[in-house]
């Protein structure tokens, strides 16, 4: 099992996640986070004074798949995430140890996402 943890704009973020549903991954968490990357700050204007901003607001996304599905999410991203400008983001993939359905104490990679048809149409939660 692998966790994606992706940096990416705001704007990406739907297509992806449509994506993600028709590939069969709709189990994801997103946060709205600030960070930087390799440029230094943005300068811009407040109240008339020049003010440089070090962080900019990305949307970061984390997905668990089991090992075999990592690159088909990985290519979803960058596909969707690239707009050929900086900034556009980042993609990690770390590795996970174990995952449990909490409503059944399940356990393992069948856990993950909802490939099996298993999804549900609208589920409370
Ligand atoms: N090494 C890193 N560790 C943690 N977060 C990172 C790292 N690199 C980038 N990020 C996150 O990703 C966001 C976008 O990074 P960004 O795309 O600017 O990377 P970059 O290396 O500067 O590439 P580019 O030259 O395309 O801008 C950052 O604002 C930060 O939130
Ligand atoms: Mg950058």
């Amino acid at each position: 099992m692998k966790k994606i943890e992706a940096f990416i704009r705001h704007e990406a973020f739907e297509p992806i996640r449509l994506e993600l549903l028709e590939l069969g991954f709709p189990s994801l968490t997103i946060s709205e986070v600030k960070g930087s990357g390799r440029q230094k700050g943005i300068v811009e204007t407040y109240r008339g004074a020049r003010v440089t901003n070090y962080l900019r607001p990305k949307v970061k996304l984390e997905c668990v798949v089991a090992d075999g599905d990592v690159q088909a999410v990985v290519d979803t991203i960058l596909r969707h995430g690239r707009t050929g400008a900086v900034g556009d983001g980042k993609v990690f993939v770390l590795p996970v140890e174990q995952a449990y359905r909490v409503r059944t104490g399940e356990s393992g990679e069948d856990v993950l996402q909802a490939r099996d048809g298993a999804a549900f149409e609208r589920a409370p939660g």
